[in-house]
């Protein structure tokens, strides 16, 4: 039932941060999540793929328990993405529309950049669409580094990766990313911020363009 309250609830802001991997923004977003949360409304951080159906059955090809052609993969983060938009419980539509804010650790700028070329950009950016005229983020965050960044970060931190392996999908990886960057940016908010600093420099840029977001 419509009440009063609903009518004036204003909708929550939509976050999104996208980077390859190394790039902090893991971290970050539960950074700035934290902070938002200390600030009033509710802040819900999440993640692609999700831990929903959907998103378990992606991480087990992640794992390689289950095989699956690339194509397949593509359309499995399609339909964990608008579940994870529109499920009634924790759907992501349901809690900004309740005033709530969503950060979320990957969205569909992720597909473009991973599923590329084993499906075309075009092809991934046209059938996204359904996902972005339903909920296109407020801004999205795209913390660059570089590859070499990419792989010092790696080799520091992870243990048990073939780093040849890795370097090569990384810069297929980071040349996509500029690529549908290119692409989409002057359908989407994207600002893209240096990752290369120190994580309290790289931070405070993001909380600048944040409390932009919020004015
Ligand atoms: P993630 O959990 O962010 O892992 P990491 O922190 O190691 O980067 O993402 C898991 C993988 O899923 C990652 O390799 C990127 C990939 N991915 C896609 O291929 N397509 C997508 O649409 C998304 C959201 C992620």
């Amino acid at each position: 039932m419509w009440n009063n309250q609903n009518l004036h609830m204003q909708r929550g802001k939509f976050i999104v941060f996208e980077g390859i991997d190394g790039s902090g923004k893991t971290t970050l977003s539960k950074m700035l999540a934290q902070e938002l949360a200390q600030n009033g409304p509710r802040v819900h951080w999440t993640c692609e793929p999700t831990h929903n159906v959907i998103g378990k059955m992606i991480r087990s090809v992640l794992t390689h328990q289950l095989e699956m052609n690339e194509q397949s993969i593509a359309a499995l983060y399609l339909a964990d993405r608008m579940d994870h938009i529109q499920h009634p419980d924790y759907g992501m539509l349901h809690q900004l529309n309740a005033g709530d804010h969503v950060i979320s650790d990957r969205y569909y700028l992720s597909s473009y950049a991973y599923h590329v070329p084993h499906v075309s950009l075009d092809w991934v950016v046209d059938a996204n669409s359904i996902a972005a005229n339903v909920l296109r983020p407020d801004v999205i965050f795209f913390i660059d580094i570089d590859v070499q960044t990419s792989m010092d970060r790696i080799a520091r931190f992870r243990t048990g990766v073939d780093l040849f392996e890795n370097e090569e999908r990384i810069t297929l990886v980071h040349a996509n990313y500029q690529r549908a960057i290119e692409k989409i940016r002057h359908e989407e908010n994207i600002v893209v911020i240096d990752g290369r600093k120190a994580l309290d420099e790289v931070y405070a840029e993001v909380k600048r363009v944040a409390d932009g977001v919020f004015k």
